[in-house]
């Protein structure tokens, strides 16, 4: 039996505890940390069975019978928890992003390669490849049935937008929304982005904009074989969490749209009416979040390689600065003139 330690009691580190605790055979969640544990956060965890709640991290990383952790904690803190529990030995689910600054991911890169870290795996929280759309996509342009990839589509939308505080202190939309799909870009492709050009707006909340950020923006990406990929992003969307792919080749097109609660539609003298795709993330990924804990913890287990690894980590934020630089120069951007 794997024991697993939580960091990070929030939102996601919630549902990555329900997830284990519903789905996952083999492995058990033995603690949770978060400094802001509230008596709700408490009584949650217990009513799952978790006894352990701390308020510091490093109760888990000193616990010798915890074999993995998941780090879930606010993004500012991804980078050196990581480092700590690789030096501790643990196995590393880590959520997106990694880091903001590529310096420090670079060195979590450097950490995995250190001799003591071999066998140890580390895995970035990219849940969108583990949706059974976007891996249908995928699975028809592995396939062939796409051809020689042209260009490939995401539609992000999000169904209502954040605070302009929380944009003050996201990183901005490419590092905290977009970073998903640059991500779903290099994973429908297969391919590297070698060039980023945005058009950025406010359309939505003057005030995310005088927080420095932007709600808006359509994305132009050049991949390493010479095809295309445009990404539509809004922070407000008023028929819910927009969230479609599409790639295009000398074959033909693979191509996916929202999931409802059901596909039922109502059809009348005026029209038909079907339902609203699901409100947000939570309720569209909760079956990718599911999969994608159970594969790490299937690749601990059989000690094989992760479906996202560190580099792919690297490699989203890699193009999301690229995107922040292109949006404040207005120019096309290569991703080599990112270190
Ligand atoms: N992959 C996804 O779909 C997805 C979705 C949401 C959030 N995220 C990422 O997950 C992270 C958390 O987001 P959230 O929405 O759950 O935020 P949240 O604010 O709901 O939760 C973060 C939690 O971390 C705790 N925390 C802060 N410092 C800590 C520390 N040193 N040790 C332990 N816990 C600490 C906070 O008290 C808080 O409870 C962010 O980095 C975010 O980018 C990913």
């Amino acid at each position: 039996m794997l024991n697993i330690g939580i960091i990070g009691a929030g939102r996601i580190g919630k549902v990555h505890t329900q997830s284990i605790v519903n789905y996952v055979r083999g492995a058990r969640v033995a603690a949770v940390a978060d400094p802001f544990i509230t008596p709700e956060t408490e009584s949650w965890a217990k009513g799952l069975g978790i006894t352990a709640v701390t308020k510091d991290y490093k109760d888990i990383l000193a616990d010798s019978s915890i074999g993995a952790v998941l780090i879930c904690s606010s993004t500012d803190t991804h980078s050196p928890i990581s480092l700590e529990a690789i030096a501790a030995g643990k196995h590393v689910f880590c959520e997106k992003p990694i880091d903001h600054d590529i310096g420090r991911i670079h060195e979590v890169l450097a950490a995995l390669q250190a001799p003591a870290a071999k066998g140890l795996k580390y895995m970035v929280g990219f849940n969108r490849r583990f949706d059974h759309n976007f891996r249908a996509v995928r699975a028809a342009v592995t396939g062939g049935s796409v051809g020689k990839v042209e260009l490939v589509k995401v539609t992000s939308r999000d169904p209502e937008p954040p605070s302009a505080e929380y944009a003050a202190r996201s990183g901005g939309i490419f590092l905290d929304m977009t970073i998903h799909d640059f991500d779903m870009v290099r994973y429908l492709s297969g391919q590297e982005v070698t060039e980023v050009f945005v058009h950025p707006a406010v359309l939505v909340d003057p005030a995310i904009g005088a927080a420095g950020d932007v709600d808006s923006a359509v994305v132009s990406l050049r991949l390493e074989s010479g095809a295309l990929a445009v990404i539509d992003n809004c922070r407000r969307c008023a028929y819910g969490y927009d969230q479609r792919a599409e790639v295009f080749g000398s074959l033909g097109a693979a191509l996916c749209g929202n999931d409802a609660n059901s596909n039922a539609q109502v059809w009348g003298a005026n029209g038909t009416v079907g339902e609203k795709p699901l409100f947000f993330f939570l309720e569209r990924y909760m079956q990718a979040y599911a999969t994608e804990v159970t594969e790490f913890l299937e690749a601990v287990e059989k000690d094989t390689p992760v479906p996202v690894t560190a580099e792919d980590g690297l490699q989203a934020v890699r193009i999301g600065i690229a995107a922040k630089k292109s949006a404040k120069e207005g120019r096309p951007v290569q991703l080599s003139e990112i270190a």
